[in-house]
């Protein structure tokens, strides 16, 4: 177990001093390329001190309470664990309403479902509906930063980022393009229209508070080479200013055949991105399933993320993310978690942790506490190129943070009866993965989602203003 978290400079204005006490679990590093043992921090009986939405103080209890004399605001969890807010590298809020469609492959599933529900966002009373109900699933499961499709129109991104604002969350999204081989009530007009509304959707919400812009063309097969390469031309231009790219790569067997029909002169699927301008270091590729070994070392080499989501994959019945095979210490890629909800059947990133258990031995390689909820938080944020500013329990971190219940039943209850180290209590959750096992969830500082809060369980920030 490392000792030293990894801290960023404290910079507040001075506000009232909060305190969450507890089981303390946090990720100093990956996994995956370092002895496991000594890539997170475990307190016991810890406190962590948030000032302004911002990560004071991490320590054990009873070595810090006397620095801060005049904090008695603490929050104190038994039976539980407090560790980073979990990263959703990959979800489509838009899909909320259609999770759980019988389907089956990628492209008649898109089709038959996902096309007609994405059709209906023009209508902003929907989009409104959507998003208030999509903030509500992921704050309950402790997800507090979601890497997020919106879909064609500029009334899907602005209920999402209005909700995101509502919470004060850390969020990601942008206007999907789209402007190909998909019905006439999804596609965009032109290309250079498209890029115009995506590039007046960035100037209007990237940057505003916690709020990131995202250029997302949806995938290769639905953007004409001409939008692609504008997309690329307009992620380019605002690559500095922390703008993420965001798309599919190699989900499908079926996807990558057509792929390779529409693109015959170019290499590999990963290589039609990165004609384009669209492969760079705040890129983020989700699912990357049936990778070539030039494509990992490409994104490699750009510094791009990937999104792992198991339980589309396997709902989809398309092909595994190999995770091993994505760390593999000549090359590694920088991993995540994502539901992909509607194709993953759940907005819960720790039941997708147990799911992509399974798929690792599936490969007969184990995959431990450590290197799942790593994934889960820090190595999320790393995917994002965000491991500055949230995914760890550190000074000068955004205090974005969720309480695990080690008790969210009787029968667990008595089944950590059987538990020695928390890593085993971590697993049991993750493997049993109730959907209750989220307590309280913290935005900013801001307990936004308390289960115990029986009449108003969910928050906004400005509710907390005194
Ligand atoms: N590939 C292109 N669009 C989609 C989508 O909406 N879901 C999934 N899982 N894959 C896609
Ligand atoms: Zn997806």
């Amino acid at each position: 177990m490392k000792k030293n978290p990894i801290a960023m400079p404290v910079n507040t204005a001075g506000g009232p001093l909060k305190g969450i006490r507890g089981q303390i679990v946090t990720f100093t590093d990956d996994p995956f390329l370092n002895p496991s043992d000594q890539c997170y921090l475990y307190i016991e009986d810890g406190l962590i001190v948030v000032q302004d939405g911002i990560i004071l103080d991490v320590a054990d209890y009873a070595s810090i309470k006397d620095k801060y004399p005049t904090l008695d605001n603490i929050d104190h969890y038994t039976n539980s664990v407090i560790m980073p807010g979990f990263v959703d590298c990959h979800v489509h809020y838009v899909q909320s309403p259609m999770i759980g469609s019988f389907g089956d492959t990628l492209l008649q599933w898109l089709n038959e479902y996902t096309f007609p529900t994405e059709a209906k966002y023009k209508d902003k009373v929907f989009a409104d509906e959507v998003a208030k109900m999509f903030f509500k699933q992921i704050l309950q499961q402790g997800t507090t930063t979601a890497n997020v499709f919106s879909t064609t129109f500029a009334t899907s991104v602005d209920a999402f980022f209005e909700e995101s604002e509502r919470y004060n969350t850390r969020m990601i999204t942008g206007k999907v393009f789209q402007d190909r081989n998909l019905p006439d009530s999804l596609k965009d007009e032109s290309a250079e229209e498209s890029v115009e509304i995506a590039e007046s959707l960035l100037k209007k919400w990237h940057n505003r508070g916690r709020q990131i812009y995202s250029v997302i063309p949806r995938f290769a097969p639905t953007s004409t080479e001409r939008q692609l390469m504008l997309a690329g031309e307009l992620y380019q231009r605002h690559l500095d200013e922390g703008v993420i790219m965001h798309t599919h790569l190699n989900e499908s067997v079926g996807e990558i055949a057509w792929v390779t029909q529409l693109f015959p002169n170019i290499d590999n699927y990963t290589d039609v991105y990165k004609e384009y301008g669209l492969i760079d270091r705040k890129s983020l590729l989700a699912h990357s399933c049936l990778m070539k070994e030039e494509e990992w070392q490409t994104l490699h080499m750009a510094q791009c993320g990937c999104a792992h989501c198991p339980s589309s994959n396997l709902f989809l019945g398309d092909g595994e993310f190999k995770v091993w095979e994505a760390k593999d210490p000549q090359r590694p890629v920088r991993v995540g978690m994502g539901t992909d909800v509607g194709g993953g059947t759940n907005f819960s990133i720790p039941r997708q942790l147990n799911e992509a258990y399974k798929v690792s031995m599936l490969k007969r390689k184990n995959m431990s506490a450590i290197h799942s909820y790593y994934l889960a938080t820090r190595g999320g944020a790393e995917a994002l190129h965000l491991e500055h500013s949230i995914g760890s329990l550190a000074p000068g971190y955004e205090a974005d943070i969720a309480v695990l219940d080690l008790n969210p039943s009787e029968f667990v209850e008595w089944r950590m009866k059987f538990t020695e180290s928390i890593m085993d209590k971590l697993f049991v959750l993750q493997t049993l993965a109730l959907d209750n096992m989220n307590m309280a969830t913290y935005v900013a500082g801001n307990k936004v989602y308390d289960r115990e809060r029986k009449d108003k369980p969910f928050m906004y920030a400005n509710e907390f203003i005194k």
